[in-house]
């Protein structure tokens, strides 16, 4: 199939980007590298013996997508790009509102007069919100609570809408839990701009001595140990979730939500045992007051994607953990060095 693959350099989109190509796909990526670099194409290319188009455009502008879309004609669309930091979405939501949303309507308009009609969006398990208690349903109410949790709901809503109106409409909805991990040769992961949002890539950066202490957000949850249960799903097997949802996306129109996770919690203590195991290094940590906004538990309840799918998430934390010490030893400073 020819896939057109917005934000296919960043993280999650470059893994799924490969995993297309190595499964036969024609892929083109449309990527403004706001976040993210070309190298992590070049990567992907000679990993998969196979050339990788990347359109440096904005997926909001719209004569630029449908330029791509003229030349390309692509018969399915997976649809990363976008902003994804809920603090900077606190202080910037009008951009979050254009680049996730606007930008997403400017692809959907895209689509109907190219007569494209699938669409795979990535959406997080943020959307679940603490409207109710883990692990989480694809019925679970949504209650996002924050700026960047409201765009996913936004886009949720706008494509169930548009799903509704025109039945040749294929849409499926994917709500990632925490992606961790990197690619089994270390030429491939996570690579954030400056300090870390997530526990994981702050967790390999301590421990590669770029950082110097780790503080663990609040130890009186209502869990195990005390620290916040999350649901870490390697970035591999989220990539391979996607061909799934693809291949579902062949048998007709109409909106589809699934949960990737792994359905399988672990605390933050947990995370950072494993990674010291999986690196070989003692990682010092700090416990300190619970951050605002955080849930004690976020997991999935991954039924409906084994089901449905026929997907699961089969690598481990422990597997994960080894990848991104490989990534990390490899490339210290992600794809900067080229
Ligand atoms: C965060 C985002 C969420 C997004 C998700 C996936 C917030 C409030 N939520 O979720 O919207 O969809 O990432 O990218 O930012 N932790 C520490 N120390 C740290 C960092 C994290 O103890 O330095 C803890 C957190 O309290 C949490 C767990 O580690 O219990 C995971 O945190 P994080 O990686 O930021 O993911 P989420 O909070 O699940």
């Amino acid at each position: 199939m020819r896939v057109l693959v917005t934000g296919g350099a960043g993280y999650i989109g470059s893994h799924t980007t490969l995993e297309l190509l190595a499964n036969g796909h024609h892929v083109v990526v449309v990527d403004y590298l706001s976040n993210s670099s070309a190298e992590s194409l070049r990567r992907v290319a000679g990993l998969a013996e196979r050339p990788v188009e990347l359109v440096e455009a904005n997926v909001g502008e719209a004569a630029a997508l449908d330029a791509v879309f003229a030349r390309f004609a692509p018969e399915a669309v997976i649809h990363f790009a976008g902003r994804k930091a809920v603090g900077e979405s606190t202080r910037l939501p009008l951009l979050y509102y254009r680049e996730n949303v606007a930008a997403t309507i400017t692809l959907l308009e895209t689509m109907a007069v190219h007569d494209c009609r699938r669409i795979v969006f990535s959406s997080s398990a943020t959307v679940y919100g603490s409207a109710s208690e883990a692990p989480f349903a694809e019925d679970a109410p949504t209650a996002a609570t924050n700026p960047y949790g409201r765009t996913k709901q936004m886009v949720e809503q706008i494509l169930a809408d548009a799903a509704a109106a025109d039945p040749a409409l294929s849409v499926a909805v994917l709500r990632y839990f925490n992606p961790i991990g990197a690619h089994e040769s270390g030429l491939l992961g996570e690579d954030p701009k400056g300090v870390p949002n997530n526990l994981l890539s702050f967790v390999a950066q301590v421990a590669a001595g770029r950082r110097t202490g780790l503080q663990v957000f609040g130890n009186d949850y209502p869990t195990p140990d005390g620290t916040g249960l999350r649901d870490y799903v390697h970035v591999v097997d989220l990539a391979q979730g996607h061909l799934s949802a693809l291949d579902r996306l062949g048998e007709g129109g109409g909106y589809r939500v699934w949960n990737l996770g792994s359905g399988r919690p672990a605390s933050v203590l947990q995370v950072i045992e494993a990674y010291a195991r999986a690196a070989g290094t003692r990682i010092p940590y700090r416990l300190v007051a619970a951050r605002p906004g955080d849930v004690a538990a976020s997991y999935a309840d991954v039924t409906k994607a084994e089901r449905e799918l026929g997907w699961t998430a089969h690598r481990s934390l422990d597997q994960a953990c080894a990848d991104t010490a490989r990534w990390q030893a490899g490339s210290p400073d992600g794809y900067a060095a080229g």
